[in-house]
C-alpha cells in the first residue's frame, strides 16, 4: 500500500432486497478490512449505500401507495439498521437516488458523450402488453443464450456471468404476469466499450491482480467487448440530459457505482472535508468488495466509464470478489422462504459477533461455500469456544483468582520464543487481511489462541502456583499478553468480543485505539472480573433453525411425490450402432440391459462417432413411453448431459448391464410408463466434476457414481 489513504466500498445493496447472508459477505469483509486498516494506523473510510433505481422500486412503491422516494427512504433505514446491528461501521451509507448522485451521473455521462464514447442506436426491447410496460432486467427471465441456464435475468446470467443486452434472452417471460413479452424497437444510448477496450486492457495488464478480477475482463476483451446500452424506458432513475431522451433514465448499473462517489461526497459534506482527494489524481487507493456476479460491472464497465470520462478519476486499486455462498447445498430464496436473511438474524439466539465469526470463517474466498447450521454449531463450539474462548477464559480466570492483576515477569527463553511466535502470527494475519484473504487471516488468529492453549497446558500454571509462584507469574504474564494481543487481532472480526476481552484484562480505553501490535500490558494492572465470552450452541437449537429456514420446497418435498422415484433408470451396453435411415442427426442403437435387448433412437450423430459408442456402458430410461421416431421404433431413451455446447452421454464404466441407477434416500416407486414431459420435470444436472445430481445427491449404481465427462457444471440431463 503505497498511497496515503484508502477508500473502501462494498457493493451497494438493492434497496428492495433484504440482503441474505451471502449478500452480507462483501459488506462484512469490507468492514473487517476497514477496521484492520484503522488499527494499522492507515487513514481509510468505508463508503456504501443503497442501490435504489429501477422498475421494481417503482412498482413496489405504487403497490404501497407511496412515492418511490418515501419507499426507498424507509427501506434504506431498515437496511442500515440491520448492518449496524451486525457491527458494520460505514463512514457514510448513502442513496443512489440522492441529488448528488444525479448530478455526478449526468456529469460523467456528459463527459463520456463529449469524448465520443456514447452513441445512439435502436434496440429491440421486451414489452409486456399485459402489464403495459417495457420489461426491465429484473422483470424478465429466460434462458441464457450463452450457457443455456434456465434462469437468467434480463441483464446478466448468474450461472456463466455473461452480461446480456435487452432482447438477448431466449424464451423470455414477464416475471410480473408470466406472459411472453413482445419485441419493440426503441432508441437508446450505448457506452462504446469496444472503443475503450484497448485502454481498459492496458490498465488491467498494469495491475498486479490475479484470479477472476483479472482473467475475466481480459478474456472478455479478447473475445471482443460489445457496446453496452446505458439507458432504459423508466421513470424512477437519473434523467438522461440529452435532447430526444427526456423520457428515459440511465440503466441502474450506470448510476450505481457512481453512487460510491456521491456517498463519499456526502461523507465529505458531513465532516467538512473535500471528497475529491479520495477519487481524483491517484491520491488514494479505491478498494471495492463485491460478490462475483458483480465482477463484470466493476472490472469492465465501471473502469471503462471512469477512463472514458477522462477526468483523472481513480481507477480501482483492488477488487475483492468473493464466490457464492449457498444455503445448505442450494440457493437462498426469499420467495421460497429458504435460507437466513439479515432481517432474521436479529431475532435468533446468536450475538452479532458470532454471525461475524461464522460468516468470515466460511467466507467463500477461493470457491463457493455453504452455509450449514451443523457446521456453524461445530465451528462455534469447537473453534471459537473450544480454542479461542477457552484460552482467554482460562488465562483471565486463573490469573484473576491467583494474582488479581497482571503479574510481573522475568521471561525464560521459551517465553521469549512463544512471544516471537505470536508476533509472527499477528503479522501474518495482518498481511492476509491486507491481501483481502480474510478467512485465512481469521484462521491465523485462531492459531494464536491455539498456541496460547498449548503453552498454558505445557507450563501447567495450576501446579506452578503451588510450587514456584515466580515462574507461575511469568507464565501468566505471557498468557495475559497473548490474550491482549488476541483482543487486538480479533477486533476487526469480532469488535464486541475484543472490547470485552480488553476490559477484562483491566484496560480502561477501547481496543480500537490500539495498534496492530503484540501487547505489553503493564505489570500490576488490575484485572476485571472474568466473564464467559460465548455460550455453547445446543444441538436442539440447530435442529429448530434448520427446520425454520428450510423453505417451502423442503416442506413440500417431505410429503409430495418425488419424480425421480418414478424413473426406471438402468445401465446398458450399446451393442450395435447404425445410422437412422431417415434422419441426419439420429442413430439407431441396440442396447443390452442384462435381461433383454432393446432398440432405441438417439440424437447423438453430431456428437459421437459410431466407434465411440459401440460397446459403451451408458444409462437409459427404460419406462419412457415407447415412440416411433421417423419410422423407427424406440423403446427407451439414452441419457446425456447437455450444457448448451457439449453433449455427453452418461457413463457408468464399472457397472454391469442392467444395474439399477438410484439416488441415496429416494425410495424407488417406478411407474410402468412415464411421459417425456413428466420425465423432463425431474431436474438432473452435472456438477463441476461431471457427477450427475438430483436434488444435490449423486446418481449411482451399486458399483459407483454416474458421470458425464466433459460438460460444464449445470449441464442438464435429457
Ligand atoms: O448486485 C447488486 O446487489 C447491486 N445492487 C450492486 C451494485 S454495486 C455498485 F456498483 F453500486
Ligand atoms: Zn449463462
Amino acid at each position: 500500500m503505497t498511497k496515503k489513504r484508502t477508500l473502501i466500498t462494498a457493493a451497494l445493496p438493492y434497496v428492495n432486497n433484504v440482503p441474505h447472508l451471502g449478500n452480507v459477505i462483501p459488506t462484512l469483509s469490507a468492514d473487517v478490512y476497514h477496521r484492520f486498516l484503522k488499527l494499522s494506523g492507515h487513514e481509510s473510510i468505508y463508503i456504501c449505500g443503497t442501490d435504489e433505481h429501477g422498475t421494481r422500486t417503482e412498482i413496489e412503491a405504487a403497490q404501497r401507495n407511496m412515492s418511490p422516494d418515501d419507499y426507498c427512504r424507509e427501506l434504506h433505514a431498515k437496511i442500515l439498521k440491520l448492518y449496524n446491528w451486525l457491527g458494520i461501521e460505514f463512514d457514510n451509507f448513502g442513496r443512489t437516488s440522492s441529488r448528488e448522485n444525479h448530478k455526478l451521473t449526468q456529469e460523467i455521462f456528459l463527459n463520456l458523450y463529449k469524448n465520443n464514447y456514447i452513441f445512439e442506436d435502436t434496440i429491440t426491447q421486451l414489452y409486456c402488453k399485459n402489464c403495459e410496460r417495457y420489461l426491465p432486467d429484473t422483470y424478465v427471465e429466460g434462458e441464457c443464450p450463452h450457457c443455456k441456464s434456465g434462469d437468467a435475468k434480463g441483464d446478466q446470467c448468474d450461472e456463466c456471468l455473461k452480461v446480456l443486452e435487452p432482447g438477448e434472452l431466449v424464451n423470455p417471460k414477464c416475471k410480473i404476469c408470466g406472459s411472453t413479452p413482445e419485441i419493440r424497437e426503441t432508441k437508446h444510448l450505448f457506452l462504446d466499450l469496444p472503443k475503450l477496450s484497448h485502454q481498459l486492457e492496458n490498465w488491467i495488464n498494469s495491475t498486479n491482480w490475479t484470479g477472476i478480477i483479472k482473467n475475466l475482463p481480459l478474456a472478455w476483451i479478447k473475445e471482443g467487448l460489445k457496446p453496452r446500452c446505458i439507458t432504459r424506458d423508466l421513470k424512477w432513475g437519473v434523467p438522461v440530459p440529452l435532447d430526444g431522451f427526456e423520457d428515459k433514465v440511465f440503466y441502474v448499473w450506470f448510476d450505481a457505482p457512481i453512487g460510491y462517489i456521491a456517498s463519499t461526497a456526502e461523507y465529505a459534506e458531513k465532516t467538512g472535508s473535500d471528497w475529491k482527494p479520495w477519487w481524483k489524481n491517484n491520491d488514494a487507493n479505491v478498494v471495492h468488495f463485491i460478490g462475483k456476479d458483480n465482477v463484470p460491472f466493476h472490472a469492465i464497465i465501471w473502469p471503462s466509464m471512469l477512463i472514458g470520462a477522462r477526468d483523472n478519476w481513480n481507477l480501482p486499486s483492488y477488487i475483492s470478489s468473493n464466490e457464492y455462498l449457498n444455503y445448505e447445498g442450494g440457493q437462498f430464496s426469499k420467495s421460497r422462504k429458504r435460507g437466513v436473511f439479515s432481517s432474521d438474524i436479529i431475532n435468533l439466539k446468536f450475538t452479532p459477533d458470532v454471525w461475524r465469526f461464522y460468516l468470515m470463517i466460511i467466507r467463500p474466498e477461493a470457491k463457493d461455500a455453504d452455509f450449514d447450521w451443523k457446521d456453524l454449531m461445530d465451528k462455534v463450539n469447537n473453534e471459537l469456544i473450544g480454542n479461542f474462548g477457552n484460552f482467554i477464559n482460562r488465562t483471565i480466570t486463573f490469573t484473576h483468582k491467583n494474582f488479581g492483576e497482571i503479574p510481573g515477569a522475568e521471561y525464560s527463553e521459551e517465553d521469549k520464543e512463544t512471544i516471537n511466535a505470536v508476533e509472527y502470527l499477528l503479522k501474518e494475519a495482518g498481511s492476509e487481511i491486507k491481501a483481502a484473504k480474510i478467512k485465512e487471516a481469521l484462521k491465523t488468529v485462531l492459531r494464536i489462541s491455539d498456541l496460547g492453549n498449548k503453552y498454558f497446558q505445557k507450563n501447567k500454571p495450576w501446579e506452578l502456583v503451588k510450587e514456584d509462584k515466580k515462574r507461575c507469574a511469568a507464565v501468566l504474564n505471557v498468557c495475559c499478553n497473548i490474550a491482549g494481543t488476541l483482543a487486538v487481532a480479533i477486533a476487526p472480526f469480532m469488535p464486541e468480543t475484543a472490547e470485552n476481552i480488553w476490559k477484562q484484562l483491566g484496560n480502561g480505553d477501547s481496543v480500537r485505539n490500539r495498534e496492530w501490535k503484540i501487547r505489553e500490558l503493564p505489570a500490576n494492572q488490575k484485572l476485571n472480573k472474568p466473564e464467559i465470552l460465548f455460550e455453547k450452541i445446543p444441538q436442539k437449537l440447530i435442529n429448530e433453525y434448520e427446520k425454520q429456514f428450510a423453505g417451502r420446497e423442503f416442506k413440500v418435498q417431505e410429503k409430495e411425490e418425488c419424480l425421480f422415484e418414478k424413473l426406471d433408470l438402468r445401465v446398458a451396453e450399446i451393442t450395435e450402432v447404425d445410422d437412422h435411415p431417415d434422419a441426419d442427426k439420429l442413430y439407431k442403437l441396440k442396447i443390452n440391459i442384462g435381461t433383454e435387448e432393446r432398440q432405441i433412437v438417439a440424437g447423438l450423430k453430431n456428437y459421437y462417432d459410431k466407434e465411440e459408442l459401440r460397446g459403451r456402458i451408458i444409462v437409459v430410461l427404460l419406462n419412457l413411453e415407447p415412440a416411433v421416431i421417423r419410422g423407427v421404433e424406440s423403446e427407451g431413451m439414452l441419457l446425456a448431459a447437455d450444457d448448451g455446447k457439449n453433449v455427453k452421454v452418461l457413463d457408468s464404466d464399472e457397472s454391469p448391464a442392467g444395474a439399477v441407477v438410484f439416488v441415496e434416500g429416494v425410495k424407488q416407486n417406478k411407474i410402468k410408463i412415464i411421459k417425456y414431459d413428466d420425465f423432463i420435470k425431474c431436474k438432473m444436472t452435472a456438477d463441476e466434476s461431471g457427477r450427475i445430481l438430483y436434488k444435490n445427491k449423486p446418481l449411482k449404481t451399486e458399483s459407483g457414481e454416474i458421470k458425464a465427462s466433459g460438460v460444464k457444471k449445470g449441464a442438464k440431463v435429457r
